[in-house]
């Protein structure tokens, strides 16, 4: 079953960014369902790369579209990004030199994360600059 399922509830309002949102959380089903089915190492790491991969340039469209648009909250939204690439990319690490698994724990942190963010970052974000005009 997946482990996060796209509801209207998640949209922000700005097409792109719902469509790049639905490929996010099909990375992090994608992942879980490898790690349920007790697939190797090499399988895993190869996902969770492409789920690390999609998130900076996911972050790096937002940022963009929040720059272009002066986004009245764009420092606190980039934080949120930045420290989230930090805690992803140490696990990585970990993952890759054998001292972290991909575990119910991480999948739940990763499904929390990004629906909270969508929820609340993310919509203040869309809503703001759908109405300045950005579809
Ligand atoms: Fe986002
Ligand atoms: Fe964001």
């Amino acid at each position: 079953m997946a482990l996060i399922t796209w509801s209207n509830m998640l949209s922000t309002g700005i097409a792109e960014q719902d469509n790049q949102h639905k490929k996010l959380i099909e990375l992090i089903n994608k992942l879980n369902d490898a790690m349920q089915a007790g697939k190797g190492t090499e399988v895993l790491a190869s996902v969770l790369s492409e789920l690390v991969n999609y998130t900076v340039f996911h972050f790096g469209y937002e940022e963009k579209l929040m720059d272009q648009n002066k986004y009245t909250d764009t420092a606190a939204h980039k934080t949120e990004h930045r420290k989230f690439v930090e805690t992803v990319g140490d696990f990585k690490k970990k993952f890759e030199s054998g001292s972290a698994v991909i575990s119910v724990e991480i999948m739940n942190f990763l499904r929390n994360w990004l629906t909270g963010h969508i929820m609340k970052t993310d919509k203040k974000m869309g809503q703001e600059l759908a109405k300045a005009g950005v579809k």
